[in-house]
């Protein structure tokens, strides 16, 4: 097989890889080519710096201290909401409620907005692309409710299927929770129709944006989203920090989801009063490095700009595309039309578990198994897949590198 010549791009790759200290190492002898974004993201010396500085200069707890500190990073963790409500296009800071990632976001909204107001035989909607954590804390309330959960069908290439999509919404739909971008496949949902549609029959609707907001611009406001969910540490930001946006009115009508120290106002034995929005929402001290943190991810995201890392990586996506489909015996899994840097694959000979050893011995790190994708799995009639996902310091190189590797595997386990 002969390589491919290198795409051509304007985007200044080198500058990008040079900020991130974790990528100039070398695993089993060879340079280290990151390859599992999906999973999680490499971070840029600009926020493994505001942590250090966060944690030498400013910590403190936040809403409770008069003194320096506890001011400095009081302001410091609010100016972080403010620059999360900018990314994602909120209207106000009190829509931004910090949590621990996408998975506390979704839970959140099952308990607190959807619970109180299930009735046995209603229907949550979700469709068959979905990540394990926005399928099983509907199963949860389900079973606390009696409402049931109804699965949208998807096509062979992993696009939902828009006519699944007519049938199953309906009076006893009482929210549609849809992943904006497929973590397995790729796959890029039509979110903004989908959510037009549903509010059409008064159905709110949930977005699950984890593997969106590090490869597209979000509006929340552009999509009418009710709820958008996201994770800092896909983004380039620290593990254990993330966000739910919900529209201020139906904060202002959900019950809370943890009881703790912050979100209240007044508390006796007999009866709490809570705090206003966001706080309400945020029991216990949070994740304030993070939230942090965060913020100087979006800020050095901001500074590429979503437009240019997107172009670059769908680039790269039809690069590695090419490159994998003249791979002897691969498969791509998931050819929809729209789709983000994901290249999930399967080949003849062998089990995408042994790809990715084979991978690791080149220095090359993807994902193999299910993805936290089961039921999904299921549906395209496969046990696992191996799974490279891409970010704004990939580069043909990698590529090519990814490649190299599988050609061993060939080697290896035989020619088809
Ligand atoms: N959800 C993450 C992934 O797709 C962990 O790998």
């Amino acid at each position: 097989m002969t390589m491919l010549e290198p795409c051509q791009t304007s985007y200044d790759l080198a500058a990008r890889r040079a900020e991130f200290p974790i990528l100039h190492q070398q695993v089993h002898g060879r340079p280290l080519v990151y390859l599992d974004n999906a999973a999680t993201s490499q971070k840029p010396q600009a926020v493994i710096d505001c942590l250090q500085h966060y944690y030498s200069q400013d910590n403190a707890n936040v809403h409770r201290g008069v003194h320096c500190l506890s001011e400095r990073a009081t302001a410091a963790y609010e100016a972080a909401r403010d620059r999360v409500r900018a990314f994602i296009h909120a209207d106000r800071r009190e829509e931004i409620v910090f949590v621990r990632g996408t998975t506390e976001a979704i839970n959140l909204v099952a308990q607190s907005y959807l619970r109180p107001r299930l009735q046995p035989d209603d229907e949550i909607l979700i469709s068959t692309l979905e990540h394990h954590s926005n399928i099983v804390p509907w199963q949860i309330l389900c079973r606390q409710t009696g409402a049931r959960l109804r699965v949208i069908e998807i096509s062979d290439a992993g696009e939902i299927d828009q006519a699944s999509f007519q049938r199953l919404l309906g009076p006893r739909t009482k929210l549609l929770a849809v992943g904006h971008v497929s973590n397995a496949l790729g796959t890029i949902n039509p979110v903004a129709e989908m959510i037009e549609q549903a509010h059409t029959q008064g159905v709110p609707v949930l977005v699950d944006g984890a593997q969106a907001v590090p490869h597209l611009a979000v509006d929340v406001q552009q999509l009418d989203a009710d709820f958008y969910a996201f994770s800092g540490h896909k983004v380039y930001g620290p593990t254990g920090i993330g966000v739910l946006y919900a529209k201020q009115a139906l904060l202002e009508a959900m019950e809370p989801y943890q009881g703790g120290g912050d979100m209240i106002s007044k508390v006796t034995f007999e009866h709490t009063d809570y705090n206003q929005l966001p706080y309400r929402f945020e029991a216990g001290t949070p994740n304030i490095a993070g939230a942090i943190g965060l913020a100087a991810a979006l800020d050095y995201v901001d500074a590429i700009g979503l437009a240019a890392i997107a172009a670059h990586e769908q680039q790269l996506l039809e690069y590695g595309s090419d490159a994998l489909q003249r791979v002897p015996g691969l498969r791509l899994i998931g050819t929809a039309r729209q789709k983000a840097g994901i290249l999930s694959f399967v080949m003849e000979q062998a089990h995408p578990h042994d790809i990715s050893t084979v991978l690791d011995q080149f220095g090359v790190a993807i994902r193999a198994g299910h993805h936290c994708t089961m039921p999904l799995m299921q549906r395209l009639g496969l046990p696992a897949t191996a799974r490279a996902s891409l970010a704004l310091y990939n580069g043909p190189d990698d590529i090519d590198a990814l490649v190299a590797g599988l050609q061993q595997v060939c080697r290896l386990f035989g020619d088809r």
